[in-house]
């Protein structure tokens, strides 16, 4: 679907602008729709801002930020697109609103995705009179830095809307997968939930400080995680008999482990726990700082995992 030239953004927010800096560093025109009365300023500043890290992605080779157009409604926003990225507000009756507005002008074959991080695709079906265009692309926050991108289609959606989506989001440099079953959090954040509640466990147990069980992550599975799989890792962690042997070796050592895993909750005296280790950690660096860092090093490493993918 490399052939997508005009791609139309509802909903020009935290998601909304960063998808139209990506779309737009892939040499896509792009409208957006948001009624928010200061929308041109904040995207624009957004793209601009965001460029010098597209640049450095090499994703802006074929482009420019200037095939930016803003409309006064999503119904204009979408005449014209080939390709509707949907991020309005996360509340069932915005989207259904948007959906009733937008279908009887969508053209022929145009893909609607939304990027919904929890509203099922029966859910926003419901608004729509035939919910062929309809699919969930779930980006993981910034979809311009960040590759991942989790789609979810059923038996209502169009029969080439799947394919032909995920074509597009590879043509814009994204990594896809298929959701297959439905299941809040999809796969990333459920992932992301799991490893999570063992380390604020860990946190209130006293087994380490906040700041160490971080590090434990960024400087130990983090860093292997960034490069492949925890299933495809452990193909590799007995040699030449792969995932079977590894299961076989360690089965026990990891039931011991799963029955061991803590259940915390994030009640007020375990929020605490977690905001003073913070607090002592980040000491004199800003979250703001903290970012800027953070966003250089996600750039950094894709830089280089691309001579080696
Ligand atoms: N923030 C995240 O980390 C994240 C991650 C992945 C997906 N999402 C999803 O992306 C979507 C947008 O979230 P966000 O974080 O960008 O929210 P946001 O509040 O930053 O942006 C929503 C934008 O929609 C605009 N808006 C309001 N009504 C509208 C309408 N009728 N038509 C068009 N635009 C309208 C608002 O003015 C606002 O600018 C949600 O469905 C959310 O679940 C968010």
């Amino acid at each position: 679907m490399g052939g997508i030239q005009n791609v139309a953004i509802l909903g020009g927010g935290v998601i909304g602008a960063s998808w139209a800096a990506l779309f737009l560093a892939s040499g896509k025109s792009v409208t957006v729709f948001d009624p928010a009365p200061d929308t041109e300023r904040v995207v624009r500043a957004y793209i601009n801002n965001a460029w010098p890290a597209l640049e450095e992605l090499e994703l802006t080779h074929r482009a420019t930020p200037d095939a930016l157009t803003f409309v006064d409604s999503a119904a204009e926003a979408v005449a014209q697109a080939e390709f509707v990225q949907e991020n309005v507000p996360e509340r069932l009756p915005i989207k259904h609103a948007t959906y009733a507005e937008i279908e009887p002008v969508l053209q022929a074959g145009v893909i609607v995705s939304s990027s919904t991080s929890g509203l099922t695709l029966e859910a926003l079906q419901d608004g729509w009179g035939n919910p062929e265009p309809l699919i969930l692309g779930y980006p993981f926050n910034p979809p311009h830095l960040i590759p991942l991108v989790e789609l979810t289609a059923n038996e209502a959606t169009g029969a080439d809307v799947l394919d032909r989506t995920e074509a597009f989001y590879h043509d814009v440099g994204k990594v896809t997968i298929r959701i297959t079953k439905g299941m809040a959090g999809h796969v990333a954040n459920r992932l992301q939930a799991a490893v999570w509640r063992e380390a604020v466990h860990m946190a209130v147990e006293g087994v380490a400080s906040v700041e160490d069980i971080d590090k434990a992550m960024w400087a130990g599975p983090g860093l292997r995680w960034a490069a492949m799989g925890p299933t495809t890792l452990f193909h590799l962690g007995a040699g030449e008999g792969g995932l079977q042997a590894f299961c076989d070796h360690f089965r026990d050592t990891f039931n011991g482990w799963w029955d061991d895993l803590g259940a915390p909750k994030l009640d007020d005296a375990t929020i605490a726990t977690l905001v003073s280790g913070m607090t002592d950690q980040a000491k004199g660096q800003s979250p703001k700082a903290l970012s800027e860092q953070r966003d250089q090093m996600l750039i950094a490493l894709q830089v280089a995992a691309a001579k080696h993918r």
